[in-house]
């Protein structure tokens, strides 16, 4: 943020240096070392190091006036990312688009919006990031493009030019309706009539983005075109949209209905999908997307994989491999109790391969705000968590100052999701409501009319949060900072151990060194039953100075510590 005030940068350096400053290292010993060693040699990948900060660029920062966040509007940003210390950032679709779905109808993969600028403003992102050792990472939507695109408008026209079967094209059942159950996300059948062609077309999502075929090798080909465009220019890697359905049964044969569906599940979701997601050869897909990827060095490769934690195994891959990272949402989808907690950071970590890096989202575009189910102050002890638990942190732009879900009056409703499948909760509007930077009617994110209203909550802005040294901002800093610097943080060992109390608490390990986090879940104070002796390096409450410590020990409501323990 340029232009913080003296006070800010005063409040700034006497944190880090009063949590910091007062280390005493040691020097390590041999089998540290070796420890250290092995260490470095399985985390090269900036991506394990890295905190991934999602920003969807339209509700980032406005630079025009125009109520829409845009390219130039984040390259004034940068600095705040810098000082935040994100390691990368992954940018929503910034793609082409008549924007029915958020710009996931893509109608150009190899052109930037004008909504949102133009290439050179593209490079100067993606230059100013670099220059601040910042990766970029960018949205890759290989399930479907817009109907808009001129793939789709050659194929659209008849049964054999040359892009025909380019998209999932399928008879007429012999009623004349569509050719089997598929139901599209969005709500309906999943099967659209095109007259030129007498035949239907599939789509996932919106009749608006039409599915591409991905048995067709000309389709691998042009999408593989597409990776190499951006990759060329230096993109650092791509999260795959809807990685788990880019192929559907060739025999189109109907999904079964769930029989756990009730009154409260909402119609796409009353049958199961076992014939068009998780098909194996859509996992063979990721494998020619990986093998693309992997023509680069160093460069990351994420995707989304909704629902269950026991699918996401597969998403790594075996002999061959696929994702780095599918994306885990569990700690958005769990009870928040230590039990609950305990539980499911567990069956994570036992669904993912030997040797797999793990990763912990906690928002992100689809998702409702963590901060509205959680409150102020467990969002304290979410913060300590995403940052110390082993994995690549994901965080959305907005969750480091506890955003929350923001009420969008009817008639300013965008998404299609809420706008087709009413009534179910379904609205993702509310999490992608533009930023607040400070504390005045728009915000600081745009001078215009903003696209989607902003929080009425003035006083949860970035400029107030950052000037007070003990708000969820400067805590997440101060994790991050720790993070980056206690190599048992980023590449220690995770070991559980027995919660009770409400306290869930686990070590990393590295070499001799070792670090215990303890979580107060609870909103009155908790005994943390510990045995041991160390040294608290933060606090959730941004209080207490580091000192020694020894349990068993009291921990005030809601409060979580990071305890280096004495050797
Ligand atoms: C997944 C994206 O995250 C979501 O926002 C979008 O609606 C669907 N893919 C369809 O593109």
């Amino acid at each position: 943020m340029r232009g913080s005030s003296s006070i800010c940068r005063a409040v700034r350096n006497h944190r880090i240096q009063r949590t910091f400053g007062t280390h005493v290292r040691h020097p390590p010993n041999q089998k540290e070392l070796a420890g250290r060693v092995s260490a470095k040699e399985t985390s090269t990948a900036w991506w394990r190091n890295a905190v991934i900060y999602e920003i969807a660029a339209i509700s980032f920062q406005d630079s025009n006036g125009d109520g829409y966040g845009d390219l130039p509007g984040l390259l004034q940003r940068i600095d705040y990312l810098k000082w935040l210390g994100v390691g990368a950032v992954w940018l929503t679709p910034i793609y082409k688009s008549p924007d029915h779905d958020f710009g996931y109808d893509i109608s150009d993969f190899c052109a930037v919006d004008p909504r949102y600028g133009t290439m050179e403003d593209f490079e100067r992102v993606l230059h100013a990031l670099h220059k601040d050792g910042i990766k970029l990472i960018l949205d890759f939507v290989p399930n479907h493009t817009s109907d808009q695109h001129a793939w789709f408008q050659e194929s659209r026209t008849s049964r054999d030019n040359p892009k025909a079967d380019w998209y999932v094209w399928a008879e007429a059942a012999p009623n004349g309706g569509p050719p089997n159950n598929w139901l599209s996300r969005f709500g309906g059948s999943a099967w659209e009539w095109c007259e030129p062609r007498r035949q239907f077309y599939y789509h996932s999502f919106l009749t608006s983005q039409p599915d591409l075929n991905w048995r067709n090798e000309q389709v691998h080909q042009a999408m593989a075109d597409t990776m190499r465009f951006w990759l060329d220019r230096g993109v650092d890697g791509f999260r795959v949209d809807a990685s788990a359905v880019l192929i559907k049964d060739e025999l189109l044969r109907d999904n079964p209905p769930d029989p756990e569906a009730d009154d409260t599940t909402p119609p796409p979701q009353k049958y199961m999908p076992v014939f068009t997601d998780d098909r194996p050869e859509a996992m063979r897909c990721l494998e020619y997307v990986r093998g693309v990827l992997d023509e680069y060095d160093e460069r990351l490769l994420c995707g989304e994989v909704q629902g269950k934690t026991d699918r996401i195994g597969h998403f790594y891959g075996n002999s061959k491999p696929r994702l780095h990272l599918p994306l885990n949402f569990a700690l958005l989808d769990t009870q928040w109790n230590a039990i609950a907690l305990q539980a499911t950071i567990d069956a994570y970590f036992n669904a993912i391969p030997d040797g797999a890096w793990p990763d912990f989202v906690i928002g992100g575009h689809d998702k409702h705000r963590v901060a509205t189910k959680l409150g102020e102050a467990q969002s304290r002890i979410l913060a300590m968590l995403l940052m110390t638990i082993r994995g690549t942190p994901f965080l959305f732009a907005g969750d480091e100052i506890g955003s929350e879900q923001v009420k969008i009056p009817p008639d300013r409703v965008r998404d299609p999701f809420e706008k087709l499948v009413k009534g179910f909760g379904l609205n993702r509007d509310p999490e992608r409501a533009p930023l607040r930077w400070h504390n005045t009617e728009r915000g600081g994110f745009t001078t215009g009319e903003p696209w989607l209203p902003l929080s009425e909550d003035r006083s949860r802005n970035i400029e107030g949060q950052r000037c007070d040294a003990r708000s969820l901002l400067n805590l997440y800093r101060e994790l991050i900072a720790l993070r980056r610097t206690e190599p048992c943080l980023l590449h220690g060992e995770y070991r559980p151990r027995r919660s009770h109390n409400d306290v869930f608490w686990f070590a990393r390990a590295l070499g001799k060194a070792e670090i215990v986090v303890a979580l107060n879940l609870c909103r009155e104070p908790r005994l943390w039953e510990w045995q041991g002796r160390g040294v608290t390096l933060i606090s959730t409450y941004l209080d207490r100075e580091p000192g020694k410590i020894e349990g068993p020990t009291h921990l005030r409501p809601n409060e979580g510590v990071i305890v280096r323990i004495n050797q």
